[in-house]
């Protein structure tokens, strides 16, 4: 039997509203967090964790069908996805931010500074179309450490709460974009599989009605 192929969150602020989704749309996903793969026992799906950045990646090879996965990563490494259906959950904004102690005045202030983030390609594109050339420090985690050991003046960062910017006594100076959990297709998805997606739409546009 085929089943649809989904990615989702192996570990992060996704992948228990990703489940809780599923779960509410009648899919039972055997729990198998520390397993790369995981089947359901009343609809035709297999269920992969994996990182969130990767994931762009294995949509593209076709490597899996469909994925949860927050928008910004789209927008960040996956431009060429398409998104069937944004999910109204994780929401965030990618943001930069400057020490507290730091007097902003505006985006220009980040020329020639040095910038410290996760999302390389978000802030190019917004500071190049501001005009702004910056010094971009890339790193995969730990990013609003950056200002206070010396490694950068800024940093771009995905802001939630907000709690982890105060608690590192930095700024929130601009939002570049803001951010939901969606659901992703693969571009080489079949029809059969195609098929099952809209399946699985359905149940979760009743899902995301019954929410509102
Ligand atoms: C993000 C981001 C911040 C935090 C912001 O990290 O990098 O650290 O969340 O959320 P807040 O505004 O609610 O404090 P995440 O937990 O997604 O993990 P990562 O940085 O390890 O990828
Ligand atoms: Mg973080």
């Amino acid at each position: 039997m085929t089943k649809i192929r989904i990615a989702i969150q192996k570990s992060g602020r996704l992948n228990e509203e990703s489940l809780q989704i599923l779960k509410d749309c009648g899919i039972s996903i055997d729990n198998g967090k520390d397993q790369l793969k995981a089947s359901s026992r009343n609809f035709p799906m297999e269920v992969f964790y994996l990182r969130n950045g990767d994931i762009p990646q294995y949509l593209r090879d076709g490597v899996v069908d469909i994925a949860i996965i927050g928008e910004n990563v789209l927008i960040e490494k996956g431009e060429d996805i398409s998104i069937a259906e944004k999910l109204g959950f994780s929401k965030c904004k990618v943001s930069l931010a400057v020490p507290k102690s730091v007097k902003y005045n505006s985006v220009k202030d980040f020329e020639g500074k040095r910038i410290a983030t996760s999302y390389p390609n978000t802030v190019l594109n917004y500071l190049k179309d501001k005009g702004v050339k910056a010094d971009l420090h890339i790193i995969n985690g730990s990013v609003e450490i950056a200002p206070n050991i010396g490694l950068a003046d800024a940093i771009c960062d995905i802001v939630s709460s907000g709690s982890t910017l105060f608690k590192n006594n930095l700024k929130e100076v601009e939002v570049m974009l803001t951010s939901e959990a969606v659901l992703a297709v693969s571009p080489k998805i079949s029809n059969e599989r195609r098929e099952l997606l809209e399946k699985l739409q359905f149940r979760i546009q009743s899902v995301l009605r019954a929410r509102a």
